[in-house]
């Protein structure tokens, strides 16, 4: 065998060795990592991951998830300028625990002393007794992790969201906070280049919490004229909370309603306001009547559904609709 051969055939057992090793330690990482010994581990992990860090550190490897999550509510909850007006520049010590809490874990957390611009953060929602906590039973090399079923429960937003998580519990839905809040796609839980390899893909929810829609087919509508009367009634169909739902917020959901004489001239007007905080939010499942009385004939009404988040004065169309008696 001369010399270049020799080389081919190193090269090749190298490959070899580089290929199987892949192999091994991709069976081991997602099929039998309770083979991974705890020493071996240890020198892989990266100490400060457990010294609480900010979240841009978890985006080394969870970039996706810490794009989400930069985009939703919660990483602005202490920075928001509602929120900054409402606690008055945010003096009030009793506003702290859900807009900076130290660690969530199914009842009212304890508010924090670090890191408050980072609001409700990827460390505040997983970061428990020195583990990284979960829905996955799995190994990440990196940091210790911890299977808790709590993550998939409603229980878990109820710790802070109390009152709409008492209203989804009377109206006994199965559909979690999560189902819709956070719908799962099937994606890589890291994408640091190397380790998003060597683990398999797996449900990753959306961490932009989203805010959730609505429309004719969730807010039904029902009108009709009875002598001197108007009447409208409108029934939550789909939303298993109050519409709008809010601890703290105020959010509303206006109603305005104008009505029109044959010459098409405006005769009347009015506005219902449904809100969590006038107790006039529209329970799940449940119709709500309004009636207005007519004092001109009236030959064709104006309804319009509209929005305003808690964090917004601005009011956005979700329906309008024109009847005639
Ligand atoms: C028990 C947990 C909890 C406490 C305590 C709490 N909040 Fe909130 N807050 C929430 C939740 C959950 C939301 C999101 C839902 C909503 O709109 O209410 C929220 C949202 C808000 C919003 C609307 C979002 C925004 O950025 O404008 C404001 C304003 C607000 N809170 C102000 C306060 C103030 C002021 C206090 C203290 C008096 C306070 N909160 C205390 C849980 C809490
Ligand atoms: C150096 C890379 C790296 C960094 C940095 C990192 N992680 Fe991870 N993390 C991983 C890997 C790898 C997994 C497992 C992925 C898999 O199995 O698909 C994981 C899994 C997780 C899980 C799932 C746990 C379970 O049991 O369901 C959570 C939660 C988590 N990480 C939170 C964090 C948080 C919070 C931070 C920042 C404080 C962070 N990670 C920083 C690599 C990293
Ligand atoms: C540590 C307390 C806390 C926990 C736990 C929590 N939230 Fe929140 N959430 C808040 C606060 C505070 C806000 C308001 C932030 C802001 O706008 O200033 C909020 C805002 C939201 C919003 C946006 C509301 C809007 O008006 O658009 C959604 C949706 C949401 N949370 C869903 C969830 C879901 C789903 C869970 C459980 C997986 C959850 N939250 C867990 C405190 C919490
Ligand atoms: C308001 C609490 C909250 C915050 C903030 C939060 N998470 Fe999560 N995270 C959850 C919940 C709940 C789940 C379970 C979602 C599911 O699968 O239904 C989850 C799941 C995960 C998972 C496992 C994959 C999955 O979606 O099931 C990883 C990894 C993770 N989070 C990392 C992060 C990182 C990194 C950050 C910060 C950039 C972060 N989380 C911020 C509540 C939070
Ligand atoms: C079947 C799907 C579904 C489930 C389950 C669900 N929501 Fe919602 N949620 C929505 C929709 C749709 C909206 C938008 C309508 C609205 O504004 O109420 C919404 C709105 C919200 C809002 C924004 C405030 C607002 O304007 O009403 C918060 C906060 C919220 N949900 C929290 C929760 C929490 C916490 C849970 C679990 C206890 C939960 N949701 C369960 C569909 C759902």
């Amino acid at each position: 065998m001369n010399l270049s051969a020799r080389m081919r055939n190193l090269l090749a057992a190298i490959a070899y060795f580089a290929v199987a090793g892949i192999a091994i330690a991709y069976f081991l990482i997602n099929e039998k990592f309770e083979w991974i010994p705890e020493s071996a581990l240890e020198l892989v992990r990266e100490k400060d991951l457990l010294e609480r860090p900010e979240a841009k550190r978890c985006a080394d490897c969870h970039t996706a998830i810490y794009d989400s999550w930069k985009k939703s509510r919660h990483s602005i909850s202490w920075t928001s300028k509602t929120y900054i007006e409402a606690s008055e520049n945010r003096s009030k010590e009793k506003c702290l625990a859900c807009h900076i809490p130290e660690s969530v874990k199914g009842e009212k957390p304890s508010p924090r002393m670090d890191r408050r611009d980072e609001g409700i953060y990827c460390v505040s929602c997983h970061f428990i007794d020195g583990k990284m906590n979960g829905p996955y039973d799995l190994v990440a090399p990196p940091h210790p992790t911890y299977r808790n079923p709590e993550y998939v429960r409603s229980n878990f937003c109820g710790s802070c969201h109390q009152k709409t998580f008492k209203e989804w519990q009377a109206t006994k839905e199965e559909d979690t906070c999560q189902d819709c809040h956070m719908p799962r796609t099937r994606a890589r839980l890291t994408q640091k280049m190397g380790l998003n390899l060597l683990h398999k893909k797996k449900w990753v929810g959306d961490h932009r919490f989203l805010h959730g829609e609505i429309s004719e087919k969730d807010i039904l509508m029902e009108t009709s004229f009875q002598e001197n009367f108007f009447n409208i009634s409108l029934l939550n169909k789909t939303v298993p909370h109050g519409v709008p739902t809010a601890d703290n917020g105020d959010p509303r959901l206006y109603l305005y309603i104008i009505f029109y004489n044959s010459e098409g001239e405006e005769v009347d007007r009015t506005k219902e306001i449904l809100a969590p905080q006038q107790e006039t939010a529209l329970p799940f499942n449940k119709k709500v009547d309004f009636r207005y009385r007519l004092f001109d004939p009236v030959s064709r009404v104006n309804i319009e559904l509209k929005y305003q988040p808690a964090w917004s004065k601005e009011k956005e169309l979700v329906w309008e609709k024109t009847v005639q008696p």
